[in-house]
């Protein structure tokens, strides 16, 4: 890892040229979302590609990307990580999830957190059945502080997880809010893998103090990152040089969207001059969708 910065899995939200950008603009690490351990372990070897989808597809130049499996079923995890960590750097096991169409399946976060010797069944049977290190996204309760979260690292750690990243959020809370950032010093004073701290991370400023609030090993981003897209420069600035550069909105925009371009050229199948056209205005719909989410106003199902 280049620094201690992540760019957080969100499902649907990052094509492999925004992934790049991101890499290039700061974030030592991305991060794909949700892929359903099911459909990878029963698939035909050579539809491995066609499960991931076109979103999901990793490339040498992007890595270390981490690839996030969901799933119930201890022996379809195991088989899933196996079949797909030629196309990852790391393998993470989302058990934070909390949209209903997760908790339909059994796999919604509730279901996960729950049961904390599932948790360290199924870290050990992917851990037993990858050379690749495996991580573990948790949350930090239900309706509030109701799971054991030091319980969990610490069966994660023992199952043999390489680090843990803690969501300091309830799932109640979705992804907005206030995040309780003590979990994830609790988390940290618990363990001795590494803890990535995730949660209302909005500017460079946020990211040091909950690298020095929690001490913390990794920041982990998720919508501040669609909302201030050079907040991983900025932060790598601000912890080398104690100084944090004051960048107006459009030329935030302007300098993401020049390295934005670098990477589509290199990545996109499609012709450029369309995805050029396209590529903007689908940005800026996402971070409006982000602000929206951040602020409440819109809610995922
Ligand atoms: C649109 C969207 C999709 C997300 N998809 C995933 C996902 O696939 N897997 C996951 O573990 N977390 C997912 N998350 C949660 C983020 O990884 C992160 O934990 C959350 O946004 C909190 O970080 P933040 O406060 O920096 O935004 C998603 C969040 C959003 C907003």
């Amino acid at each position: 890892m280049e620094n201690r910065l992540i760019l957080a899995p969100m499902g649907g939200m990052l094509r492999p040229s925004v992934r790049l950008t991101y890499r290039r603009l700061g974030a030592a690490m991305t991060c794909i979302g949700v892929i359903d351990a099911r459909a990878v372990a029963r698939a035909e070897s050579d539809e491995l590609i066609n499960i991931l989808g076109r979103r999901e597809v990793t490339y040498e130049e992007e890595r270390p990307v981490s690839v996030q499996l969901i799933g119930a079923n201890v022996d379809e995890v195991a088989a899933a990580a196996n079949r797909i960590q030629r196309f990852a750097s790391v393998i993470d096991l989302n058990c934070s999830g909390p949209l209903q169409r997760l908790i339909d399946q059994g796999y919604g976060a509730a279901d996960l957190l729950r049961d904390p010797a599932f948790i360290k069944e199924m870290v050990h049977a992917v851990v037993e059945r990858t050379r690749l290190p495996i991580t573990v996204k948790i949350r930090i309760g239900m309706e509030g502080p109701d799971v054991d979260v030091v319980g969990i690292a610490q069966n994660c750690q023992e199952a043999g997880a390489a680090a843990i990243a803690v969501h300091a959020r309830f799932v109640r809370q979705m992804y907005f809010g206030p995040a309780h950032w003590e979990w994830i010093k609790t988390v940290k004073e618990n363990v001795d893998i590494p803890v990535v701290g995730n949660g209302a991370v909005h500017s460079a400023f946020d990211a040091q103090a909950m690298l020095e609030r929690t001490g913390c090993d990794f920041v982990m981003i998720g919508t501040g990152a669609f909302i201030n897209p050079l907040i991983f420069l900025q932060t790598n600035e601000l912890l080398e040089t104690g100084h944090c550069p004051t960048i107006s909105n459009t030329r935030t925009l302007l300098r993401f969207f020049r390295e934005y371009f670098a990477s589509a050229r290199r990545m996109e199948s499609r012709g450029l001059v369309r995805f050029l056209r396209s590529s903007c205005k689908n940005f800026l719909k996402v971070r409006s969708f982000m602000q929206g989410i951040q602020s409440g106003r819109v809610t995922l199902k």
